[in-house]
């Protein structure tokens, strides 16, 4: 089957080489909002694993692209996930470090990586479908990255609620990445199978999947926060979700609901979804890729 793209809008995948320091990083990286902080910390023990995981099938995948243009792309998707991998990686140790300890919940999702989602001593045909059928939840999951890219890049209540710069840095250099990349594991999985129905059933099982890992991980980062004990903050609740979102601090449920909504049309690319310019703006003005480029961080242009 042939990749299609509804615009031209292909981006050249670079994997830039990101640092980022999150020495000194509060756990309650907005400030008063350990909560909201928590929620997107969730990324931090779900990403190393899973993305790790996504260059792991896409390096198997590769020899079965018949599409140079395909493959220049999914060679990119490698480059830039191992990247992300390794800075989420960076702020979990750090998580680690500070006391909060998610150890379990990190097994629990190596687990699910590796065992569950991993190689199953398949060969031939099976082998082949296993793998197909992989691309497919990849190409689900990343449809929830692109979305939540495209919502951290105008999501400037963090800034306003005095979100710390390198974890927003780190956050928006990831999300502008997810944006420029969002089209590969659709067009990967359109190139190796395609079918419809085997696309919606890869999203009603990742949606939920994703949910309750998040759900969870949410929790256990409170429980676990050594800056929380004794406090009722502890606790989570679905009304400090909804309080976080609509102060703009965390996606809201209807982000989600409309991400799903639009994967489940016939017609859905992720071409036609997502601020492609946004993303490339961000990329052009963040301190860590600029760093990594050898433009300086920015800062002294304003000296
Ligand atoms: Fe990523
Ligand atoms: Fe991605």
């Amino acid at each position: 089957m042939s990749t299609t793209r509804p615009d031209d809008d292909r981006v050249v995948l670079q994997a830039r080489d990101v640092r980022f320091d999150f020495a000194g990083l509060r756990t309650d990286w907005i400030p008063g909002e350990p909560f909201a902080s928590h929620v997107i910390d969730v990324l931090h023990l779900l990403l190393p694993e899973g993305e790790r995981w996504f260059v792991e099938v896409f390096s198997q995948v590769l020899p079965m692209v018949h599409d140079e243009a395909l493959a220049e792309d999914v060679r990119g998707f490698i480059g830039q996930e191992a990247m992300h991998a390794a800075s989420h990686q960076g702020a979990l140790d750090h998580l680690l470090d500070a006391g909060v300890d998610v150890s379990r919940f990190v097994e629990q999702v190596e687990w699910i990586f590796s065992e569950l989602l991993g190689e199953r001593g398949l060969t031939g045909a099976e082998a082949r479908e296993w793998l197909v059928e992989r691309v497919g939840l990849i190409a689900a999951v990343e449809h929830f990255t692109a979305v939540l890219g495209d919502w951290i890049l105008h999501s400037p209540e963090l800034d306003a609620a005095g979100a710390d710069a390198e974890m927003l840095d780190m956050l928006r250099w990831h999300g502008a990445e997810e944006v420029e990349h969002r089209s590969v594991a659709h067009d990967l999985y359109t190139h190796l199978d395609g079918r419809y129905l085997r696309r919606v059933r890869a999203m009603l099982v990742g949606g939920p999947a994703l949910a309750k890992l998040w759900t969870d991980g949410t929790a256990q980062l409170c429980a676990r926060d050594p800056q929380l004990r004794g406090t009722p903050q502890r606790r989570t609740r679905l009304r400090d979700y909804v309080r976080a979102a609509r102060r703009g601090l965390v996606p809201g449920p209807w982000v989600f609901a409309r991400a799903v909504l639009t994967y489940l049309n016939p017609r859905f690319h992720p071409a036609r979804h997502g601020d492609t310019d946004a993303a490339i703006a961000y990329l052009a003005v963040s301190p860590a890729a600029r760093r990594a480029d050898g433009r300086g961080d920015g800062r002294e242009d304003t000296a």
